[in-house]
């Protein structure tokens, strides 16, 4: 089965990263096989081959371990961060990447809005949304006069696809154990088609899983009803309207008991929003409104209401570090900045990097509706 090159990588890298010895060509295949299905074992063969010694080592009988972490594969991620709002860092590179060169034991949340499609914020899909060109990118009518945000085709995800999600989910939670400090939430957003499988992948590579939040709001507005045949068809809708949006949340395991890791660590649970109201996992949310979209132009900007008040719970006592690795517009940063949150963002695409620069001090600034 063919399968994308970028995809093989992050499996054999996220296999040999769980492996405290080398491993034999036939374990990497077998691992990358149990994560992207059957994949031919000459393909893995000449990725190994090919990538020592920039990637991997190749040590007696012929076995394999990732090059030690300063290797030709980091060598590019960016040191400094390009763009320093307030108590604001946003990194331009790829997360997975940036990750790896990232201290252990640095980072004491993550609030995160990922790519779901694996291709939707690929260069050729932006090209196309930012030509008003679809693509992935379903364009919705106009409504009511309104024009209404593009959204990405996530019901056109086949079963590779999601084979594919697993393993992307997976290799991004092993990434993110290594810098997070015990008892660090990992917030990340979700649909509900999704959730399980992002649930799942995470909770495969050591964090545990913790609930979700529900972001109770009108995220598919219309297209219910059957497609060519509205009116044939008028009292039907295909399936349940989506009127919420699964957070799924996660934590790196404690060192301890909880107030042992909240001493030593400052984590371990979610802040409170008042001495008489714990941090509930329902959380109403309207669309993000036209003030901020128009601020910050980004296809999926989350609304600063809503951010902020998971940005808040996520650091039990309001101190530490909170990193948004997939940052887009900057909004979580934005958030943290309004909180008087540390945070870090990394973002791989440019012009998502010269908006955030531009919009993180304006959304941090305003009074959400
Ligand atoms: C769903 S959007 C997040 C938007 C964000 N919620 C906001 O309010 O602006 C995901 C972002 O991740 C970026 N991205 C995709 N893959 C990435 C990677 N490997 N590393 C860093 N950023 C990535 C995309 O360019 C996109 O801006």
């Amino acid at each position: 089965m063919a399968v994308a090159p970028g995809l093989v990588r992050d499996a054999v890298i996220g296999f040999l990263e769980t492996r405290d010895e080398p491993a034999s060509v036939k374990e990497i295949l077998d691992a990358v096989s149990a994560s992207l299905g059957r994949v031919s074992p000459s393909s893995v063969r000449s990725y190994l081959t090919l990538n020592v010694p920039s990637l991997f080592s190749r040590t007696e009988r012929g076995k394999y371990s990732l090059s030690a972490i300063d290797d030709g594969n980091v060598s590019h991620v960016a040191l400094a961060p390009a763009v320093t709002v307030d108590k604001a860092s946003l990194y331009h590179a790829n997360c997975m990447d940036w990750l790896r060169s990232r201290d252990p034991n640095s980072i004491h949340a993550v609030v995160t809005d990922p790519p779901y499609g694996l291709v939707e914020y690929s260069e050729r899909e932006l090209t196309k949304l930012r030509e008003g060109n679809g693509g992935i990118w379903r364009i919705p009518p106009a409504f009511d006069g309104h024009r209404r945000a593009p959204l990405p085709r996530f019901t056109v995800l086949s079963a590779q696809d999601r084979v594919q999600l697993h393993s992307f989910f997976n290799l991004f939670a092993k990434r993110l154990r290594k810098v997070l400090v015990p008892g660090a939430n990992v917030v990340v957003a979700s649909n509900p088609l999704l959730s399980h499988l992002v649930a799942s992948a995470m909770s495969d590579a050591g964090l545990e899983l913790r609930g979700t939040i529900v972001r109770l709001s009108m995220t598919m507005r219309g297209g219910d009803r059957p497609k060519n045949a509205h009116h044939e068809f008028s009292s039907v809708s295909v399936m349940p309207r989506s009127m919420w949006e699964p957070w799924v949340v996660l934590r790196k395991p404690l060192e301890g008991r909880v107030q042992d890791n909240l001493r030593k660590w400052k984590t371990g649970g979610f802040r409170r929003i008042s001495d008489d109201l714990p941090f509930g996992d329902v959380i109403k949310s309207s669309p993000t409104p036209r003030a901020e979209r128009l601020i910050a132009p980004h296809p999926s900007l989350k609304p600063q209401s809503f951010l902020r008040r998971i940005v808040r719970g996520s650091l039990p006592l309001g101190e530490g570090v909170v990193l948004d690795p997939f940052a887009g517009s900057g909004s979580t940063l934005a958030a943290a900045n309004a909180l008087g949150y540390e945070s870090i963002g990394v973002e791989a695409d440019p012009k998502f990097v010269r908006l955030a620069d531009e919009a993180i001090a304006k959304l941090s600034t305003l009074t959400p509706r």
